[in-house]
């Protein structure tokens, strides 16, 4: 971390974590806490609660939490430091320079100088195309059917006839050569001089999540060639792990997004009120990609060209997007081209029919299959059904698998049961035998030990909570349970930052200990264990019982874990004698 403890603990205390959210979030007083609808996911009643007295939150719902970091981290998609930077400017702190060496240092100062080099590209493209010769780019966007506002909105220009206008205009602006040559825009030649990059173009700014520009991609008018030239990579842009619309994407609220091909597709669906879309823009579909798309979305709607090209490229990116643990679908844009042209032959409610209608992508995948087998040929036929059941045999999952046998069987009328022996039958025979029996096998036995542990769990949560908001009972357990019985390395340092403020301060801010975490998933995890509570309203006896019954639970799970890392007899009786203790033991929940 760049900063010292103090200070971002400092920044936090400065921000109230209900004055923060209701800047976001509506907010209602219910008891302690406040809430509201969870801006993390689409709900109707709300789920999603504040407490000011743990400066946290939590949603009930999709277990999204933390402390106001994790809340800007998550709302405005920034990284740890750039939430703690947000939110010390938003209450007046200065931030000590960060701790960079020498060689980040300037790497970061070479970064923020081609960003600054390319928003006054982007401007200057911009302002050529309200200018006379900028007229024909206009014009060429009326007629691709965008609207003023939708052409501002993306920021699109014009890159002028003559051969090095935006070099001069940046030299004029004080950028000297080292830097310019740097940032791709221009190519410097011996014998010619230099030259702009783009010319006669209309010009599109790809953005980062950040909305910085950090590349262009350039479209003639009309049908030469390249149809479209794109800035090469550079040190603010690598092409594997960057969207076009990403920017906007990620703020249309809403855990699903459209995957297309080009510029025009995203800016059209975008026109056509699908704030959602993105495009990879011609280079393959790449895993950073869709781990970048999943960062915002849990569903990917692929609507990507429909001509044979578009196809494979779908073919291609499913893997890959599944991999990353999203879930796909493919739309289907015939007898139209792409997105572009399907919105403006059908209009936009057409388009939402078929994203409605879109096929699962296993589906899809078959139904790419089949159509290369001719089914009047009883023997192409029964090779399709067989390559259908070798893919089937991929799920490992024993519900999935059988769930799509039978929506296959459904769709290809054949009997289930018939198409499941094949499945089967190939399971044990393939060449990927062990594979699936490992899976098969690991399915069955992984759900026994797995309901066990995440019972466990469950009680070091149940426990953690009930020790911030109920102060008074660590001197009762103090001496019965301490951090090392929390095995799990999560849980094990959360428990050993609450019990070492116990020791010290007598009190615990459960926020200031999410600080220790950077990433948004920890933070996440750690507000779910502050967070867990015992369900309904329940008597003192009750509660009593559920008290004790969470103390031996994790006690018992921790002594039978080290007894069977013993390794000598004294450290075995020791366990021994601890397990009889702890089955005498019951803790009053009364005063004194
Ligand atoms: P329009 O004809 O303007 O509607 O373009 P499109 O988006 O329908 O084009 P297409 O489906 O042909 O290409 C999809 C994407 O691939 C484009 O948006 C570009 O990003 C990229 N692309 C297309 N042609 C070229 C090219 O000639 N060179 C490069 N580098 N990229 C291209
Ligand atoms: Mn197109």
């Amino acid at each position: 971390m760049f900063y010292p403890d103090e200070v971002i603990e400092e920044v936090r205390e400065r921000n109230d974590i209900v004055d923060v959210i209701s800047n976001y979030v509506k907010l209602k007083k219910s008891g302690s806490n406040y809430v509201g609808l969870c801006p993390f996911h689409n709900e109707k009643t709300p789920s999603f609660s504040v407490s000011r007295n743990k400066q946290m939150y939590y949603c009930f719902g999709c277990g999204a939490g933390g402390n106001v970091f994790t809340f800007i981290m998550e709302y405005e998609n920034f990284s740890f430091a750039e939430s703690v930077k947000y939110l010390a400017q938003r209450s007046g702190i200065d931030l000590p320079d960060e701790d960079y060496s020498g060689e980040i240092k300037r790497e970061n100062d070479l970064k923020s100088r081609l960003y600054e080099v390319y928003k006054a590209a982007a401007n200057y493209y911009y302002y050529q195309m309200k200018t006379e010769q900028g007229r024909k780019a206009y014009e060429y966007l009326k007629n691709r059917e965008l609207t003023d506002e939708t052409m501002k909105q993306f920021g699109l220009g014009y890159s002028n006839i003559y051969s090095d206008d935006l070099y001069r205009y940046l030299k004029s602006k004080g950028y000297e050569d080292e830097l310019l040559n740097k940032s791709g825009l221009l190519t410097y030649d011996e014998k010619r001089g230099v030259h702009d990059k783009f010319w006669n173009r209309v010009m599109f700014p790809i953005l980062d999540v950040h909305n910085k520009v950090i590349a262009f991609g350039g479209r003639v008018m009309g049908d030469g060639l390249p149809k479209y030239l794109n800035s090469p990579e550079t040190i603010i842009f690598d092409k594997s792990r960057n969207l076009f619309g990403l920017n906007f994407a990620r703020q249309a609220r809403t855990r699903k997004f459209l995957l297309c091909e080009g510029y025009m597709d995203v800016i059209a669906l975008y026109q056509a009120g699908f704030q959602n879309a993105v495009a990879s823009l011609g280079t393959a579909f790449t895993s950073q990609q869709a781990s970048l798309i999943k960062r915002y979305a849990d569903e990917v709607f692929i609507t990507y060209d429909s001509d044979q090209a578009g196809t494979n490229a779908a073919l291609r990116a499913i893997p890959i997007l599944k991999e990353a643990g999203l879930s796909v679908k493919v739309v289907n844009m015939r007898p139209h081209k792409d997105p572009d042209e399907f919105i403006k032959a059908l209009g936009k409610e057409e388009y939402q029919k078929r994203m409605d209608q879109a096929m699962n992508s296993f589906l899809f995948e078959v139904d790419v299959l089949e159509r290369q087998f001719n089914f009047e040929d009883p023997e192409q036929k029964t090779k399709f059904f067989q390559e259908t059941a070798k893919k089937l045999c991929t799920f490992e999952d024993e519900i999935e698998r059988s769930n799509y046998i039978e929506a296959t069987a459904r769709k290809y009328h054949i009997p289930y049961e018939d198409l499941k022996t094949m499945v089967n039958r190939y399971g044990a025979s393939l060449s990927n035998v062990n594979q699936y029996n490992t899976a098969v096998k690991a399915d069955r036995e992984s759900s026994k030990p797995h309901k066990e542990a995440d019972g466990i769990k469950q009680s070091q949560k149940i426990l953690l909570t009930w020790l911030i908001e109920e102060p008074e009972i660590y001197d009762k357990i103090k001496d019965i349970i301490t951090a090392d019985d929390f095995k799990d390395e999560m849980y094990h340092k959360t428990a050993q930052l609450v019990f070492e403020q116990f020791r010290e301060n007598g009190i615990v801010v459960p926020a200031a200990i999410l600080n220790q975490f950077s990433s948004k998933e920890e933070q996440n995890e750690i507000a779910a264990l502050f967070n867990t509570g015992l369900v309904g309203e329940i008597n003192h006896a009750e509660k009593e019982k559920a008290f004790n019954d969470t103390i031996h639970k994790v006690k018992k799970f921790s002594l039978d874990y080290e007894s069977s890392r013993v390794t000598s007899i004294e450290e075995l009786q020791k366990i021994i004698k601890e397990q009889t203790n702890l089955q005498k033991l019951h803790i009053s929940l009364q005063d004194g």
